[in-house]
């Protein structure tokens, strides 16, 4: 089969079934990287020794992700029907938004920042609240911990072009990254903010959550300095604005919220509050995956009542959100107005409990996974029986074996629990990991592989041709949820959108 040389090109279409792709420095996602594979239908084969050694420079460590922006959206789309089944929403919870500052200035499209330029860059768009155009449930995107790893910014853009209507990130300094990108979305700050942190979230444009009744005097004293500076606190009509924000109440998973007993003090607090409003209200599912036990129907009752508490003192609980993946999977009952996408956008259904549970949800939502991780073979070595491979001799050969080194290890994303535990994929058979896997190595046994050559690709996660190993293969297989093995991916490792 021919090859043929392609130069300078950006992955993203350039890959045909035989081409030899060489991408340059700074070629792909700005990254300093050279490296060249060949892919033979959809299957990753070896060059030869001689042309890989030629084509490997200082900089081109050959280990990288191909991340599918491609397979992200298209999970998107999946879930945005899924949610609005008959493509409206069921607004089972009854959104009743107060708006406030930035909610009714962004409805409007007018600004709340009043000072020309200032700020101009972060200003978010509308997000969608009672009395305007819907289209159904809202898409909350997770996108904290950098994207599960996976990079933020990139898929941000992505799913902000795509139309995702929040995105959801852990603390001011996501936030910031993802506005001085160019997200103009709303951005809510899932897990509360640690005193001092709410001046930055609210110069940013970040929506905070508030976890404890006393949040609620820190954000209104950080939002009167805010508001009170320039024209800012003034709508173009000259209305009060109010910051924005999320209440997160704890209804079993008992890390963050505020408990059920404290909604009275929390609304005798807010009444005090002059310079912030309650758009949103939320809880956190422990066990969305779990059908056996009652753990997820409990958290979704107790949430109820307190919603109706709520009302009752007053107080409109705004945008109502409680569903990660599993429940957007799985439990309708619990969309209410907005759904929080985290593992399933990225491609990876959980495990489900019973079993059977996770092939029903896979035939409802056949998400694509969005992670190929892949490395060369940059190491072959004949090893006789009996001869120990790697730290701690954990692997003793028990036959004449051929052991190949991969260029990636626990930095890079190959976790140590997988020390002699699992497969990788090289001319799309499966090949185990043997011995510990250290920091930046990892050794295979490749025995097997007929015509095993140096330079050949490993896929550590991800399609090689008709076979594939997925992140939520592996998950189980160690004892971990897919979400701690995308997180784990090493900021070494050179990542191509594709
Ligand atoms: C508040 C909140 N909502 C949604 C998610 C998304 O969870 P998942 O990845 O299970 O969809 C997370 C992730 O931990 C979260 O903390």
């Amino acid at each position: 089969m021919g090859l043929r040389h392609t130069g300078c090109k950006s992955l993203s279409g350039a890959v045909s079934r035989t081409e030899l792709v060489c991408l340059p420095k700074g070629c792909a996602a700005g990254v300093a990287v050279d490296f060249c594979w060949v892919r033979r239908g959809e299957a990753w084969h070896s060059k030869t020794p001689r042309e890989m050694t030629k084509s490997i420079h200082a900089g081109g460590r050959p280990v990288w992700a191909e991340i599918s922006l491609k397979a992200i959206l298209r999970n998107l789309e999946i879930i945005r029907k899924h949610v609005n089944p008959g493509g409206r929403a069921g607004r089972e919870f009854a959104s009743e938004v107060g708006g406030g500052f930035l909610a009714n200035e962004m409805r409007t499209g007018k600004s709340a920042c009043a000072t020309e330029g200032e700020g101009q860059n972060r200003r978010p768009e509308a997000s969608g609240t009672k009395g305007e155009k819907q289209n159904g449930r809202m898409i909350l995107a997770v996108v904290k911990s950098n994207a599960y790893g996976l990079g933020a910014v990139p898929i941000s853009k992505a799913l902000q072009k795509a139309g995702t209507d929040w995105f959801g990130v852990t603390c001011a300094n996501e936030g910031i990254e993802l506005r001085e990108s160019g997200i103009r979305k709303r951005i809510l700050v899932l897990t509360g903010f640690w005193p001092g942190e709410e001046k930055r979230l609210l110069e940013n444009y970040l929506t905070p959550t508030v976890t404890r009744v006393d949040d609620l005097r820190h954000l209104e004293r950080a939002a009167k300095a805010f508001l009170g500076k320039s024209a800012r606190g003034k709508s173009a009509r000259g209305k009060s604005l109010r910051v924005p924000f999320h209440l997160k109440i704890n209804t079993g998973m008992n890390r963050l919220g505020i408990s059920p007993p404290d909604v009275e003090a929390f609304a005798s607090t807010l009444a005090e509050c002059s310079h912030i409003e309650l758009e949103g209200t939320f809880t956190h599912f422990a066990s969305a995956e779990d059908f056996i036990g009652g753990q997820t129907v409990t958290q979704e009752e107790l949430f109820r009542s307190c919603l109706e508490r709520l009302r009752a003192l007053g107080v409109a609980p705004g945008i109502v959100h409680l569903a990660n993946s599993g429940a957007i999977c799985a439990r309708p009952e619990t969309w209410a107005d907005m759904v929080r996408p985290g593992a399933i956008l990225y491609g990876y259904h959980q495990s489900f409990d019973p079993p059977e549970k996770r092939s029903e949800v896979m035939a409802k939502l056949p998400l694509e996974p969005c992670l190929s991780l892949r490395a060369r073979i940059i190491s072959l070595r004949d090893v006789p029986p009996g001869e120990a491979v790697g730290y701690s001799a954990r692997f003793v050969t028990e036959r004449p074996s051929k052991i190949g080194v991969i260029n990636a290890g626990y930095a890079d994303g190959v976790v140590r629990a997988r020390t002699n535990r699992g497969c990788t994929l090289v001319r799309e058979r499966r090949v185990p990991l043997v011995g510990t896997i250290s920091m930046d190595l990892t050794t295979l046994d490749v025995t097997d592989v007929p015509g095993v050559a140096l330079g050949d690709v490993v896929t550590i996660y991800g399609k090689d041709g008709k076979s594939a190993i997925e992140v939520s293969d592996v998950a189980p297989e160690i004892g971990t949820v897919t979400s701690d093995l995308l997180c784990a991916l090493g900021r070494r490792v050179p990542k191509y959108y594709v």
